[in-house]
């Protein structure tokens, strides 16, 4: 009975320690998901460019824009891929442009690795 009591006294003595030394407003850290490894960026003085990022989880984006004239005005129209790491290990890879007639992506299913 005594023993009992001890070892409730014990745990809400540890309970107790536990709350005290909880800091009262710990603060909110986003950690993100990934962070970017490396890029690269050019750009011409007519504005083409291209730009390249690797982040640390092995996933990648490029981008290039490029001049082209649409009804006598000058426009970038840009081609671009990107991968994704799916949970089962795979990769998707988005391929894309976007031009005067919109974003159009082209989704190429899991390969592996
Ligand atoms: C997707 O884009 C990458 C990088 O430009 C290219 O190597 C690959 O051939 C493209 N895949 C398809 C199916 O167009």
């Amino acid at each position: 009975m005594t023993r009992n009591l001890f070892a409730k006294m014990s745990l809400l003595y540890l309970f107790l320690t536990i709350v005290r030394s909880a800091p009262l407003n710990p603060p909110v850290q986003v950690q993100p998901k990934y962070q970017v490894a490396s890029e690269k960026f050019h750009q011409e003085p007519n504005l083409e460019y291209t730009f390249e990022q690797e982040f640390t989880n092995g996933e990648k984006f490029a981008e290039d824009g490029k001049l082209k004239t649409v009804n006598g005005m000058n426009v970038i129209v840009t081609k671009g891929s990107y991968t994704i790491n799916n949970p089962d290990g795979t990769e998707t890879i988005v391929n894309y442009t976007a031009d005067e007639e919109g974003f159009h992506p082209e989704i190429i299913t899991p390969t592996s690795g």
